[in-house]
């Protein structure tokens, strides 16, 4: 587990900029925020529920099969749409690297699940 985040790190420094790299930041809020919240909580800036998955539940999260989430983006999963024609592959992954898995991290429990 060590080299994890040693090598992530690697990547992000190595990678090169290219024209296929777009910001995925701003993706997520343009795509997916209507849903899952622009903080990835599922819930909108007055605490009501827009439909989408919690996604800044890091407990869920760190249960979750990366393939499967990859999948579920790009196919869709329940009522969500995929996103196959706009993400690559290799973009959902990095989404989730960068976007999703960074909410998780940060989102402190709400009040009401405590
Ligand atoms: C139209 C609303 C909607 C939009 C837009 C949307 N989602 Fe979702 N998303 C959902 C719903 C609803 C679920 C729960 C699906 C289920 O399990 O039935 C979900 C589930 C997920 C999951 C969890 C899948 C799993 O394995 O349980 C991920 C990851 C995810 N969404 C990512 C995204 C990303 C990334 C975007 C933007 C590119 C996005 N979603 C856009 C509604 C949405």
């Amino acid at each position: 587990m060590v080299p994890r985040s040693a090598a992530l790190l690697l990547v992000i420094l190595t990678a090169p900029l290219s024209a296929e790299v777009r910001d995925l930041k701003a993706f997520y809020q343009e795509r997916c925020a209507a849903c899952h919240g622009t903080d990835g909580s599922g819930r909108g800036p007055g605490g009501a529920r827009l439909g989408g998955r919690n996604l800044a539940d890091g407990r869920w999260l760190a249960r979750q099969e990366e393939k499967d989430l990859v999948t579920a983006i790009l196919k869709g999963r329940g009522a969500m749409p995929g996103f196959r024609r706009q993400i690559h592959e290799a973009e959902a992954k990095r989404l989730l690297a960068e976007v999703i898995r960074p909410l998780a991290a940060r989102r402190r429990p709400t009040p009401e699940a405590e």
